[in-house]
This record gives structure tokens, sequence and C-alpha cells, in this order.
């Protein structure tokens, strides 16, 4: 088992940073939080960063996209400072928590681990279905019964690249996108740091298997932990009835 560094990529309020910050300073996450990286200067998960003495910088991406006229231009200075603050450093893995900016395939090239690249995300739909900023939308406009959240190792592609781990809860018919974002945050907030424990424990096996790149969980406890998460997810209904909910 090894304890991981981490860089935590924000752009907005950053409850899955608080998740990964409550965990590490419980002891239960195998890792440290040793920079947060924000495109955004206004991003609260900022402040919770400095609450807890975590390092935070702020590559204004706005600012750049202004100054400089193609994309891929103002896209490759963020990234080179990006790289510059994290050679600061010793970081393992880069985990995008809400992060709204695509890496691109130069910058995921300095994390290329074997098969992968050490940059994971958590995205809040069961993937492959229903890439893209609005996952929790999509999954409830779509008119899906189940929604998923997915943590996955980045790829080139937006959302595409080989899942770690998923969870699903249950949409029901009195449901609003409200109490299914609830819902589905509070499981984030279990299987983000879960996943990085399995990574740091060794139980990530990543192998080819025809023309893609997949995960096996080799945990013992695999089961006993998904049926943990799904049943969590299952009764939050009752805390919504109850005036309750988490998230
Ligand atoms: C989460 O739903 C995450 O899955 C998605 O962006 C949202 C970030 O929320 N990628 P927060 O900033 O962690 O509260």
């Amino acid at each position: 088992m090894t304890k991981l560094n981490l860089a935590v990529f924000i752009s907005g309020s950053g409850t899955n940073l608080q998740a990964l910050i409550d965990k590490r300073n419980s002891g239960e996450l195998l890792a440290d939080i040793v920079v947060v990286v924000s495109d955004r200067p206004d991003a609260y998960g900022l402040k919770r960063a400095e609450r807890n003495n975590i390092p935070t910088f702020v590559v204004d991406y706005r600012k750049l996209l202004r100054k400089f006229p193609e994309r891929h231009q103002a896209y490759y200075h963020a990234e080179e400072k990006i790289i510059g603050i994290l050679s600061n450093f010793k970081v393992d893995y880069v985990c995008l928590a809400g992060f709204m900016r695509l890496l691109s395939p130069g910058f995921l090239q300095v994390f290329k681990d074997g098969l992968v690249h050490r940059v994971i995300n958590i995205h809040p739909a069961l993937l492959p279905s229903f890439p893209g900023q609005h996952g929790y939308e999509d999954t409830f406009y779509y008119g899906c019964k189940w929604g998923g959240i997915t943590v996955h190792f980045v790829d080139e592609g937006e959302d595409t690249g080989p899942i770690i781990g998923q969870v699903v809860y249950p949409i029901w018919p009195d449901d609003s996108l409200e109490t299914i974002k609830k819902r589905g945050l509070s499981l984030e907030h279990g299987l983000y740091p879960q996943c990085i424990n399995w990574i740091a424990r060794g139980f990530v096996q990543v192998q080819k298997l025809g023309n893609r790149i997949v995960t096996n969980i080799t945990d013992p406890h695999y089961s006993a932990i998904m049926e943990e998460m799904i049943k969590k997810a299952l009764s939050s209904k009752h805390e919504r009835c109850d005036g309750g909910g988490s998230g």
C-alpha cells in the first residue's frame, strides 16, 4: 500500500474536494491532498482548501481566453502554468473534482503511466451514457429510472477513459432534478475516496480487452462495499420523505 499525493482540480463549490479532505483528516483516505488548482478565482472550493492549509493556485482560463485569440493557445498556456505549479509538489495523481476544462493530450502525456494516465475524474452519470457537462440533467430529462456515478481514468476523449468504479441510484416517480442531484452527490462523496483507496492499495488492475483498456478491481471486499453504497442510495428516498436529504 502506498499513500498517494493528490493534486485536486476544481472549478466550483468543491463538495467532492471537501469529502476527500474530510476522509483525509479522519485517516480514511490513503492519500494526502498536496495542492488544489482552480480555473476560476471565485471557486468556493478554494476556501475549503485554504481552511485546511492546502496550497491553492488559480490558473484563470477565462483571462487567458481573452488574451489569446485561439482557444488551443489559451489552453496551452494554462496547462503550461499548471504543469509548472505541479512540478513544485510530488504529485502521484491528478483528481478532477468538478473541473470544467478538458485537458489536452500534451498535458495527459506528462502523467502517462503504462496503459493509463495518472489523472482521474468523477462524472455524475453512468458512463458511457451521458458524457459532458450535464450528467444529472441529461439523466433526469431522458427519463431514466436509474442514475449513476462513474469514476474513471482520464484519456484523450471527453469522459471516455477506463472506468474504475460505478454506483447507481434509483430515480423515483416523484423525484425532481434537485432531489436526484442530492442523492447522487452524496454517493459521489463515497465513491471518489473509495476509488482512490483502491488505487493506493493496488486493487485496480489495468488491462487491454479487445480495443479497450479496462480495469478489474481485485478488492476481496468489493461486493460488500458496493452493496453498502447501493443500500445507501435506496434508503436516501426515506431521508428525503422525512424532510432530510444528504449531500
Ligand atoms: C460533481 O457532480 C462532479 O461529478 C462533476 O461536477 C460536480 C462537482 O461538484 N464533475 P463539486 O464542485 O465537487 O461540489
